[in-house]
């Protein structure tokens, strides 16, 4: 039976997430209440070998094949939704089921904005295919970071993944596609402009968790 509080963290490349993830548990910690961070996809061991596929690097490293050229949209999908699957069991539930506050750096709704809306499996065909592999793993909030994907693209440090180096028409549907969701869920997605400073995020999002769980 779930008990804690499952949190997750959407956004384009360069949205900050990972950053702000960080703030967010170092805040929940000190006021001493359990959390964990996790990440999609990866967090597995299943998990970390379907991310080097998927984004063709180990470690930060390119890999060489030419699956840019040749992974089908409908199997980049199932590659996601085999992690999320393989998470949900070791990681999500188990925690939940400990009273923790998970803290999870994109899930579902990347794969309904980047494989439903940007790869054109279709929004609502990818929800209703992936509701199968999370059944009632439903974030109880989802925070989504919102920025114009040039200036995101323009942050990312590290060499570009598979994804990254997807034309800009992509990464401008990926936004597209988590404003539907946004409008779609309203209640559980909560858009923060993520072209603000920091601290300006940070507290945006301390007060949406807030209402969460005091
Ligand atoms: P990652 O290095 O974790 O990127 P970020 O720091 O932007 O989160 O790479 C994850 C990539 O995989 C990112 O480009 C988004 C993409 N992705 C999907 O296309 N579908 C999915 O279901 C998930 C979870 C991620």
């Amino acid at each position: 039976m779930k008990k804690g509080f499952f949190i997750t963290f959407e956004g384009g490349e360069g949205s900050g997430k990972t950053a702000l993830i960080g703030s967010i548990k170092k805040y929940l910690e000190s006021r001493k209440l359990d959390c964990i961070v996790t990440r999609e996809p990866g967090s597995t061991k299943l998990g970390e070998h379907l991310r080097e596929i998927v984004l063709q690097e180990k470690k930060g490293k390119k890999i060489s094949s030419n699956l840019s050229k040749t992974l089908d949209p409908k199997a980049e999908l199932c590659l996601f939704l085999a992690s999320r699957a393989q998470h949900i069991k070791e990681v999500i539930l188990p925690s939940l089921e400990k009273n923790n506050i998970v803290l999870c750096d994109r899930y579902n709704d990347s794969s309904i904005a980047y494989q439903g809306h940007a790869r054109d499996l279709g929004i609502d065909k990818v929800i209703e295919f992936s509701s199968f592999i999370i059944e009632d793993a439903i974030p109880d909030l989802t925070i989504y970071l919102d920025i114009d994907p040039k200036i995101g693209l323009s942050r990312v440090q590290s060499k570009l993944d598979r994804i990254e180096s997807e034309k800009m028409e992509f990464h401008k549907k990926i936004r597209d596609g988590f404003h539907i969701l946004a409008k779609k869920f309203p209640k559980r997605i909560k858009i923060i402009d993520a072209s603000v400073s920091k601290e300006d995020v940070f507290k945006e999002a301390i007060k949406n968790i807030s209402k969460l769980i005091d």
